[in-house]
């Protein structure tokens, strides 16, 4: 059988060896409840908040600012909906743009049925907000501005600094969806200057069902569950001590790879071969240079990108939104940045990890290549 190549990292990652060893004694020997003060829950609780302190080394705050949740989709819903609830008296209104995820966007549009006002902002054609149109949205009925750090598809970093800047301006709190920046590029709260963080432990080498929300101190919200008092009163339920201490092992592994040269290495040598292959068939998606450094999302002009995929099924990549995979429209990311519709058809979202190789990327085009497109 043909070497299965994997360039799917956006969607998911293999959990690291760091990560699945810190689980093993968790599945076995230390079954206790991090709530309980006795020889068998002691363990438990040091280690949920050993792993806590991991996690924030990684984003630069106090561990008591990290809340452990589900994983990027409960931090997002918890972001919104937890400041609406906290502070509809006072406002109603939520900035967004049109290329969040829909883990940030569909509990925007739930928010509106219970009488919030959405403001979801435009992006340029590399898929970046324009912090002025930012600015321009905000009335004093706003209460939030959520802006993803970098994007799933494309890989386009936002200012996310100047954006929350803006809002601290005028007296608003700030969310970034960081699900796909942590670990690969610095998300460091303070010089981010953000209210609220979202991350995806599956993202970033630790298992699928965990993650994490930043809450920066003295920041009104109201819980997401509601019950006991975990996680300080934010966030009911016995703690998934398992994968929270993978989560917290992966944070330190990752603090090694950020903004590694490797990877963009082999992510732009395989642009340019792709480039020199097919000439004007091919066209980038996502911003030239301030994008994830290991994202590439080119359009086959002409082509479905599911077509494409489906000719070549040993690679596991992605046509638009691995959360939407299969789907043959333009994606709401790519349709928001103006791609024409005759080439975002084709696009296919390639993404690096650590295990890439360039014998991989080589594969791939000697394949892409005698499918004569
Ligand atoms: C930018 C972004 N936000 C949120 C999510 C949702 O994260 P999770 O799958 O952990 O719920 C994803 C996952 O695809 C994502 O890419």
């Amino acid at each position: 059988m043909t070497k299965q190549i994997y360039l799917d990292y956006n969607a998911s990652t293999p959990i690291a060896h760091e990560a699945l060893e810190a689980m093993r004694p968790f599945l076995t020997q230390h079954y206790g409840n991090p709530s309980s003060p006795h020889w068998a829950g002691i363990p438990a609780k040091d280690a949920v908040e050993r792993a806590r302190t991991q996690v924030a080394a990684l984003l630069d705050c106090d561990p008591t600012e990290v809340v452990f949740t589900s994983g990027g989709s409960e931090s997002n819903n918890h972001a919104l909906k937890g400041v609406f609830f906290a502070h509809r008296e006072h406002g109603d209104h939520i900035i967004t743009t049109a290329v969040e995820h829909p883990a940030t966007l569909a509990p925007g549009r739930f928010l509106e049925r219970l009488g919030a006002k959405v403001t979801i902002l435009p992006v340029d054609r590399f898929g970046r907000v324009d912090p002025d149109d930012v600015r321009r949205a905000i009335s004093s009925r706003t209460i939030l501005i959520s802006v993803m750090h970098a994007n799933n598809e494309v890989g386009t970093i936002q200012p996310i600094a100047e954006i929350a800047a803006i809002a601290h301006e005028a007296g608003v709190l700030c969310h970034t969806d960081a699900a796909q920046s942590v670990g690969k590029i610095p998300t460091r709260v303070d010089t981010l200057g953000v209210d609220l963080l979202s991350l995806a432990g599956h993202k970033l080498y630790a298992p699928k069902g965990i993650g994490a929300l930043y809450i920066r101190k003295g920041t009104c919200i109201e819980p997401f569950i509601h019950g006991a008092g975990h996680e300080s009163g934010r966030r009911a339920g016995t703690e998934n001590v398992l994968l929270a201490v993978a989560l917290g092992a992966a944070c330190e592994v990752a603090a090694g790879w950020i903004d590694a040269p490797q990877i963009k290495d082999l992510r732009d040598r395989f642009w340019d071969q792709l480039q020199e292959t097919f000439g004007p068939k091919v066209s980038l998606n996502g911003h030239p240079t301030q994008r994830l450094s290991n994202t590439l999302n080119i359009n086959f002009t002409g082509r479905t990108g599911a077509e494409i995929l489906g000719r070549m099924p040993q690679v596991a990549a992605s046509t638009g939104s691995a959360c939407h995979a299969g789907s043959v429209t333009l994606s709401p990311v790519l349709a928001a940045m103006g791609v024409p519709v005759r080439e975002g058809m084709g696009a296919i979202r390639f993404s690096l990890g650590r295990a890439t190789t360039w014998k991989e990327l080589d594969e791939v085009i000697s394949c892409l290549r005698h499918l004569s497109l």
